[in-house]
């Protein structure tokens, strides 16, 4: 049986699209089940639903609180049988209450080689840091932000010439290729147990 994942997006969704190409392959272990949105412009809506995936927005504008809004969110991915929820790109810190409810249910991917550049302009930080070596990390979601246990790190290297957008690219291919993997396996081993 495939684990039902809902893919939690703000954005350009390109992660998402990765997630949704490999689990197109009959052997994936997870089925993207739905792709919810909580900005109801975000582009990679429009990718989801040509690809037939359901879709969901929850505009955390809309609500009044942030509990609000993750009650909100919980019901929708309640609603839509979802087993598992992979952050990409989703860019609403999520409360301890919501974290609780999806423990062990709740992963992420970040832009650095966590513990290094946790938060925002991680590929610039690391050019400023005289980063030799940077890239990216699939976690378990806990209270503290992109403090989870590391399921998966991928590495790139930081060339000479490089920009915060030169690096982010490279890193963004390196993610493309390691959630997908990384998601596999968290769904592999529960499929396990
Ligand atoms: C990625 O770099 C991801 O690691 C970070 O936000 C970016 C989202 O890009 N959390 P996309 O929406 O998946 O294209």
């Amino acid at each position: 049986m495939k684990t039902r994942v809902a893919v939690l997006i703000s954005g350009r969704g390109s992660n998402m699209q990765s997630l949704v190409h490999a689990a197109a392959a009959p052997d994936y272990p997870a089925e993207i089940a739905l792709v919810l949105a909580n900005k109801p412009l975000a582009k990679g809506l429009e990718f989801a639903s040509q690809a037939n995936i359901p879709t969901a927005i929850v505009d955390h504008t809309a609500y009044a609180t942030r509990e609000d809004f993750e009650r909100a969110l919980d019901e929708a991915l309640h609603s839509h049988g979802i087993e598992l929820v992979a952050l990409a790109g989703f860019m609403r810190v999520l409360t301890p209450w919501f974290v609780d409810r999806w423990a062990g249910k709740l992963i992420n991917i970040h832009p650095a080689l966590l513990p290094k550049f946790k938060g925002l302009d991680t590929h610039q930080r690391a050019l400023d840091a005289g980063e030799t070596e940077h890239g990216c990390t699939v976690h378990w979601v806990s209270a503290g932000v992109d403090e989870g246990a590391i399921i998966a790190q991928a590495a790139v290297p930081v060339l000479p010439d490089d920009t915060a957008d030169t690096l982010a690219a490279r890193v963004l291919q390196a993610e493309h290729a390691l959630y997908p993997r990384a998601l596999a396996d968290v769904c592999g081993k529960k499929s396990e147990t």
